[in-house]
C-alpha cells in the first residue's frame, strides 16, 4: 500500500489536448482526479463545470472527486455528479451552519456520492470536530483557494495533525487530503503530518516534465 494517493488537478493542464494530458497521467500512476470547479464568486477566477468533468470521465476510469470552489454549492450536485464526479466536497466557508451543512452532506449522498468539506487557510480545524463523524474526506487547503501554482504554506499541516488526532481518537477511517503547492520535496511532510490524499496540480502539470516523469518523482518520495 502506497502511504498516501495521488490526485492530480488539471488546473494547470493543456485544455486543448485535455484527454491525452489525462490519459498521461492516468498512464503514470495517478490515483484519481481532483477536479476544481470555480465560479468566480466563491474565488474570483472561474474554472470549468460539469462539460469538463464530463471529459475527464470520458477519458479516464478513475475516481473523481470534485472540489466545488462556489458559493452555492447545493445548486451544483446534481449537475457535477450526472457528469462524473464520485465526491462532492465543498467549502465549510461557503455554508458555515452546521445543520446546514449536515444537510449538503446528506444531498451529496442521496445524489450516490461520497461527501467532503474542504477549509480555507483562515478556518480552524475544530470547526469541522462536530462533522467529521458525517464525512468521508476532509481538505486542508494549504494556500488560498483559487489558483494552482502557489507556494504551499507549510504551518497549515498543523490542521492536518489536529484532525488525524480527532479522527483517530474517535476510531474514524477519514480521508484528509492536503491542496496546494505541493511537490516531491514537500510531499512526505504531508504524509508525515497525517495526510493520506495529495493534490497534485502544477507538480504534475509543467512545462518541465512529463505527467508520468511528474508522478514518478512524487510516488518515490513518499513509498513506503
Ligand atoms: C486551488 C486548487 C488546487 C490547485 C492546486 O484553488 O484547489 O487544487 O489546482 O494546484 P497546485 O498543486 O499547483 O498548488
Ligand atoms: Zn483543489
Amino acid at each position: 500500500m502506497p502511504r498516501a494517493l495521488i490526485a492530480p488537478s488539471i488546473l494547470t493542464a493543456d485544455f486543448g489536448r485535455l484527454a491525452e494530458q489525462v490519459r498521461a497521467a492516468e498512464a503514470g500512476g495517478a490515483d484519481l482526479w481532483h477536479l476544481d470547479v470555480m465560479d468566480g464568486h466563491f474565488v474570483p477566477p472561474i474554472s470549468f463545470g460539469r462539460e469538463v468533468v464530463a471529459a475527464v470521465r470520458a477519458a479516464s476510469a478513475l475516481f473523481i472527486e470534485a472540489h466545488l470552489m462556489v458559493a452555492k454549492p447545493a445548486e451544483q450536485f446534481a449537475d457535477i455528479a450526472a457528469a462524473g464526479a464520485q465526491r462532492l466536497v465543498f467549502h465549510y466557508e461557503a455554508v458555515r451552519d452546521i445543520d446546514a451543512t449536515r444537510e449538503h452532506i446528506q444531498a451529496a449522498r442521496a445524489l450516490g456520492c461520497e461527501a467532503g468539506i474542504a477549509i480555507n487557510p483562515e478556518t480552524p480545524a475544530d470547526a469541522l470536530f462536530p462533522l467529521l463523524d458525517a464525512l468521508d474526506e476532509v481538505i486542508v487547503m494549504l494556500i488560498r483557494p483559487g489558483w494552482g501554482g502557489q507556494q504551499m504554506q507549510p504551518a497549515l499541516l498543523d490542521k492536518v495533525r489536529t484532525l488525524r488526532a480527532r479522527a483517530n481518537a474517535a476510531g474514524l477511517a477519514l480521508l484528509i487530503e492536503v491542496d496546494g503547492g505541493v511537490k516531491a520535496h514537500n510531499a512526505s511532510m504531508c504524509v508525515d503530518a497525517g495526510a493520506t490524499l495529495l493534490v497534485a496540480g502544477s507538480a504534475v502539470f509543467n512545462d518541465t516534465q512529463t505527467p508520468e516523469e511528474a508522478l514518478a518523482g512524487l510516488r518515490a518520495r513518499i513509498a513506503p
